[in-house]
């Protein structure tokens, strides 16, 4: 059986490939792969294990005649056709769970790093410019008291929102179902979009994308902010209308951002950088050390099981598993 792996992924993952005696194809790139590479890598693989960067198209799933699991090296899988995979008879797989905390306490740290400009004050104290305590250098938001608005309370929703317990902030989230442990453990309460946008001092973006979440936070909803208002993004970039975002940050609409996404990554746009109340980082949620070896634990388990014919964890299309039953 073979295996296409479209980037080196921490050692263990690829470790157990190997120890399941699987052929391995590895891709030797650090660079996201080009759509001829992804159809000439899939054309003799059973399985494939890409990273979210990888576009996994309709045209890329029908060159793999033998292709059997497409499993992504993420928990969002925008970046895959997936319907495309149903219809073809591919189980897809993602890397829930293991990456929950390490992106959370991202968020966090984005959402202090803004609040107490802390890059600022960073580039600030290294250019020379500490020349004496001052009253009013660099001013920034306490938390204590304030408001936290979740923007999907799934798994890293939650785990953001939990984490607010010792900041003693009130939490509001908005989401497609109740959160009963969020409103049992914080009293925090579920509320509209717009309410949200208006009644919170942070906003927090935890939804995967999808047609419902495309810019679900453009011109409308930033200009239902509050003008002392902070927004994290460590969700995906198009979530935001980033060219809203880029006039409501210029025009002081709101007072920060810090994003770990961006609308066409890798690109970020200059007038971002350029922007002293934005932090910004490089899709690095769940990039700590322990979140990245069980997601390539997780990712490759998951071809171990489909290609020993074994339903693996995690299949976000549960109804291929029908139609394979089904000898389809
Ligand atoms: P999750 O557990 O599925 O949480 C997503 C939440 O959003 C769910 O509660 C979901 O509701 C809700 N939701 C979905 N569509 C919605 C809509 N149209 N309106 C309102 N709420 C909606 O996923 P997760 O594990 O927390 O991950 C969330 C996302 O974070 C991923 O999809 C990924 O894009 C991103 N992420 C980024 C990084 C990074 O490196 N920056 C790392 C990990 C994840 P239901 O419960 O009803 O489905
Ligand atoms: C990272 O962005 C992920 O979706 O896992
Ligand atoms: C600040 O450093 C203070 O002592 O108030």
């Amino acid at each position: 059986m073979k295996v296409f792996v479209t980037r080196e992924i921490p050692k263990i993952g690829l470790e157990l490939l190997e120890k399941a005696g699987f052929e391995i194809n590895l891709r030797g790139n650090e660079l996201p792969p080009t759509k001829d590479e992804l159809v000439e890598g899939v054309k003799d693989a059973d399985a494939l294990l890409c990273l979210l960067t990888d576009k996994i198209s309709r045209d890329v799933l029908e060159a793999g005649k033998n292709l059997k699991i497409v499993s992504n090296y993420a928990v969002g899988y925008d970046n895959i056709d997936v319907d495309a995979a149903t219809e073809l008879g591919i189980i897809v797989t993602n890397t829930p769970g293991v990456l929950t905390d390490a992106t959370a306490e991202l968020a966090w740290a984005l959402l202090f790093a803004v609040a107490r400009r802390i890059v600022e004050a960073d580039k600030f104290t290294r250019a020379g410019k500490f020349k004496g305590w001052h009253p009013t250098l660099l001013l920034g938001f306490e938390l204590k008291g304030k408001t936290l608005g979740i923007i999907g309370a799934g798994r890293i929703g939650t785990a953001m929102a939990l984490k607010s317990k010792g900041f003693k902030m009130k939490v509001l989230y908005f989401s497609r179902h109740r959160n009963e442990r969020l409103e049992r453990e914080l009293g925090a309460k579920m509320v509209s979009l717009d309410e949200l946008l208006k009644e919170s001092d942070f906003v927090s973006l935890h939804v995967p994308l999808t047609s419902e979440t495309f810019h679900l936070i453009g011109e409308r909803e930033l200009n239902l902010m509050k003008p002392t208002a902070i927004l994290i993004n460590t969700s995906r970039g198009a979530v935001v209308d980033e060219q809203a975002l880029i006039k409501a940050l210029q025009n002081r609409r709101i007072a920060g951002a810090g994003l770990d996404v961006f609308e066409n990554e890798p690109e970020v746009p200059d007038e971002l950088k350029k922007l002293e109340n934005v932090v910004i980082t490089p899709h690095i949620g769940s990039a700590t050390h322990n979140a990245r070896e069980s997601m390539a634990l997780m990712a490759a388990q998951a071809i171990v099981d489909v290609l020993n014919g074994r339903i693996p964890q995690n299949v976000v299309n549960p109804e291929v598993l029908k139609k394979l039953r089904g000898g389809q």
